[in-house]
């Protein structure tokens, strides 16, 4: 009995000191863990022997857990590894994480000010009208009006395509990027503002090129994004930038808007995506001018991001020739020869959109940092305000945690037993949340009918050494050729 008493007392005093050290050591008195900054540069040299940032945080996350923090030049911030602490950030507490971080490039790309993009500003209420506007054009659903415009667009789009791709030599390196993007930019400028450009106009050439540059930009990281007294280094490269943006904007305003414009017709339905920005700015007194032209140009730019992944995907389908085979079967099965593939189609083409799905799991898009709009907390970590949060979705989409055998491409990953397209809520190459990528539909739609079209007419080699940088989303402006061989078809 008596032993029974001491070890009920001892039960209860080791109770109780655990609770006492609960209470007097919350969590979050902890600082996160994360590696010394050095003084001016913080911690960037721990990232500079990698080919991405993403590869160093995932080392990192390796010595101080899925939560580190990390000094960037001065800037704190927070890397965040597994899908729970990326769903806190992004969903449960989405609302104190709708910031982005202020890098000078950024403002430089925006007519000096990065809250005139709808992807690089921080969250207001002026961001969730643009949001509103756009989802309806640009995030069509499958059995809407809108959706079946898509589709007729893309359809159009492709006869002059393929025209613009026959006069391309045949059984050589060619470089056949621009063309891509050309059908890609006709594709968006024909969906949103109801024009489309010659693919020899010297103007449009320019600005699919512009476009295209600064996508390549936007997936770039620099030094002066965390150091900006490198800025006086780097004045050259900022000019640069300001004058692709100034040069967009002028062919957009003389050559798209000024149109509209004229003939509006502010009691008809909106014609496109354009007719609706312009009623909007005259029914919302919060709308200015520049916001929608920020807006249409935001959207137009969108087309090199499929244009972009067109390429990422035929940089796969060279190298591994069963992946080209397995689509070619599928558009050979579905139009017999006797016509273009069109978005119809894609139910019944599962492998091919499997091969979109891996390819971005490959590529792994890095999610555009974050910031923390207010003192919160990250699993009972205190974050403070301005604090920037990087979603090592790289690690999300590579690590063998979440995937079997995840440096191998096998689209097949994606397909059910059934051969239906299945995808684990972990994967979330278009991120997720309040400020999820709007233009997921548009991707999907027109890199399917654009890569279906390309092997449903060509076998395609590589033409030159093809060198993809992980954690990436885009492909060098200047890239790697292939070499296309004509397919014995019938006819289209
Ligand atoms: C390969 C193609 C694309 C990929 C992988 C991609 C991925 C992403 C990702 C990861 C984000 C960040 C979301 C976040 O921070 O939580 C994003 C944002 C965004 N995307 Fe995309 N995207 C693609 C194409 C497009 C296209 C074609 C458009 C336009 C038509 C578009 C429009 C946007 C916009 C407007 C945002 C900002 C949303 C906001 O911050 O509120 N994206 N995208």
């Amino acid at each position: 009995m008596i032993v029974v008493s001491v070890l009920c007392v001892i039960v209860m005093v080791l109770l109780v000191k655990l609770w006492a050290t609960k209470i007097r050591k919350p969590k979050t008195a902890k600082p996160i863990p994360g590696p010394e900054p050095w003084p001016l540069i913080g911690s960037l040299h721990l990232l500079g022997k990698y080919e991405t940032p993403f590869e160093g945080f995932t080392a990192l996350s390796k010595i101080y857990g899925d939560i580190f923090s990390i000094t960037m030049g001065s800037t704190p911030c927070v890397v965040v590894n597994n899908f729970d602490l990326i769903k806190e950030v992004l969903i449960t507490k989405g609302g104190d994480f709708g910031g982005r971080p202020d890098f000078m490039r950024f403002h430089k790309l925006f007519g000096g000010d990065r809250n005139n993009s709808l992807a690089l500003c921080d969250w207001s209420v002026l961001q969730k009208t643009r949001r509103s506007i756009a989802r309806t054009y640009c995030s069509p659903r499958f059995t809407s009006l809108q959706y079946a415009t898509v589709n007729t667009v893309g359809a159009n789009e492709l006869d002059a395509f393929m025209t613009e791709m026959q006069k391309l030599p045949l059984n050589t390196p060619v470089d056949i990027k621009p063309v891509v993007l050309a059908a890609c930019a006709n594709m968006f400028l024909q969906y949103m503002c109801s024009t489309s450009f010659p693919y020899d106009d010297q103007q449009f050439k320019k600005v699919v090129r512009d476009f295209d540059e600064i996508f390549w930009e936007i997936n770039q990281g620099y030094a002066v994004d965390f150091l900006p007294w490198l800025l006086p280094m780097y004045s050259k490269h900022m000019s640069k930038l300001s004058q692709w943006a100034a040069d967009i904007r002028e062919f957009i305003l003389a050559r798209i808007v000024q149109d509209h414009v004229n003939t509006l017709d502010y009691h008809a339905p909106p014609r496109d995506f354009t007719d609706a920005l312009l009623i909007h700015l005259r029914d919302d007194p919060n709308m200015e001018w520049n916001h929608i032209i920020f807006e249409l140009e935001d959207f137009i730019g969108g087309h090199s991001a499929i244009g972009n992944l067109v390429m990422m995907i035929l940089a796969s389908v060279v190298k591994y020739p069963e992946v080209a085979k397995k689509i070619q079967e599928e558009v050979d099965e579905v139009t017999r020869g006797q016509r273009y593939v069109n978005l119809f189609d894609k139910a019944a083409m599962p492998y091919t959109e499997a091969v979109l799905w891996e390819t971005l799991r490959k590529g792994s898009s890095p999610i555009v940092p974050h910031v923390a709009s207010t003192d919160t907390e990250i699993e009972g970590y205190p974050i403070k305000r301005g604090t920037m949060i990087f979603l090592n979705n790289y690690e999300l989409n590579l690590s063998p945690q979440y995937w079997d055998e995840p440096e191998k491409f096998k689209p097949e990953r994606f397909l059910s037993p059934a051969g239906n397209v299945v995808k684990p809520a972990h994967f979330i190459p278009f991120s997720t949340g309040k400020r999820t990528c709007i233009g997921q539909r548009l991707v999907q739609c027109f890199s399917f009918i654009i890569v279906s079209t390309l092997l449903q007419n060509y076998n395609i080699t590589p033409g030159s050494e093809i060198k993809i940088k992980p954690g990436c989303v885009a492909v060098p402006p200047d890239c790697f050729k292939v070499i296309l061989i004509p397919r014995n078809l019938k006819s289209n």
